[in-house]
């Protein structure tokens, strides 16, 4: 690849599909908040841009998938918190965070919901808590594989909740959320980009959201710190990967075309309409992304290791 700007142009980047991986189901809150930016990127970058889900193990099938494929920035990874948090949940891995990819900028943070489904007894955070407590042996807590934020906010939960709980795996939340609308499992953690429409429509219960200020388009919804219970606190952060070894000027176009996205109005209103918001322009950046990433992976590396959890 050359140095031609304007892209499109025969020889420029990109002269192809470019294919954006996301590590989840169809219809989730990968897919959508990645679906969300591909048309402005695709329009910044003069190309198109394929989504492809490659699910399976709380993201990980689809972020060595990247790892492995050629670094000529025709294959770009969306992945979220679950980058800095998988090497202390899977022993083999097969890719290292920081050693297999170049960071391409930061996407948005996503405050997560505690949902259940609608007809679930518990009718606060405080009584799920209890309830939870009494009947550890028969809740499901729904979630979308070892590693996922959604597994991560529900390890959070039962450690700020004192409890061990019987988890059912997804490929996705997406599907999981089906699941809790069609009352087959009783609740989970899931991003407000994923839940604001059933929790809108009233097809699941809500009991709080994990950020320490309350989403403006979930006015009503207490923080889980207002609904007693602070140490449950999350928001998942999302960012564009390329494989290590991506040309810089490559990188740098994805990451223009990435901050011409997330200035757009409308991708601006879409967001806030699903309860978050583009990061500020400059955390759009490779620096920023690594920056987080770095801190990211130390701090959850020690969350997971004070729960107790163990690789496997
Ligand atoms: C998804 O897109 O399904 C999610 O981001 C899953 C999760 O991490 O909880």
């Amino acid at each position: 690849n050359g140095g031609a700007s304007g892209g499109g142009a025969p020889g420029g980047y990109p002269d192809r599909n470019i294919t954006f991986v996301v590590p989840f189901s169809a219809g989730g809150p990968t897919d959508t908040v990645t679906r969300m930016i591909a048309e402005p990127m695709a329009a910044a970058l003069g190309g198109e841009i394929v989504v492809q889900n490659v699910e399976g193990a709380g993201g990980t099938v689809g972020a060595g998938q990247v790892a492995r494929a050629k670094p000529d920035g025709y294959t770009v990874l969306m992945h979220h918190i679950g980058m800095s948090t998988a090497p202390a949940l899977y022993r083999d891995l097969g890719y290292k965070p920081l050693e297999s990819f170049e960071t391409v900028g930061l996407v948005t943070e996503v405050p997560m919901t505690v949902v259940a489904r609608k007809d679930f007894a518990p009718a606060t955070l405080k009584d799920l808590v209890a309830h939870v407590k009494a009947n550890a042996g028969e809740v499901t807590l729904a979630n979308a594989g070892i590693g996922a934020a959604s597994h991560l906010c529900g390890l959070l939960f039962q450690t700020a909740a004192g409890v061990k709980l019987q988890e059912v795996p997804y490929e996705g939340t997406g599907p999981a959320l089906t699941d809790l609308v069609g009352g087959q499992v009783d609740f989970m953690c899931d991003q407000t980009t994923n839940t604001s429409g059933q929790i809108s429509a009233g097809e699941v219960k809500a009991y709080a959201v994990t950020t320490p200020e309350r989403v403006e388009s979930l006015p009503d919804l207490p923080t889980t710190a207002e609904a007693g219970l602070p140490g449950l606190q999350v928001s998942v952060w999302h960012g564009l990967y390329v494989p290590v070894g991506t040309p810089q000027d490559v990188v740098r176009k994805l990451s223009e075309a990435l901050q011409a996205a997330l200035a757009d109005q409308k991708i601006v209103d879409q967001m806030a309409e699903l309860g978050t918001a583009p990061v500020p322009a400059g955390d759009a950046t490779p620096q920023a992304h690594r920056a987080k990433l770095e801190e990211q992976l130390g701090t959850w590396a020690k969350v997971i290791a004070d729960a107790g959890v163990k690789a496997s």
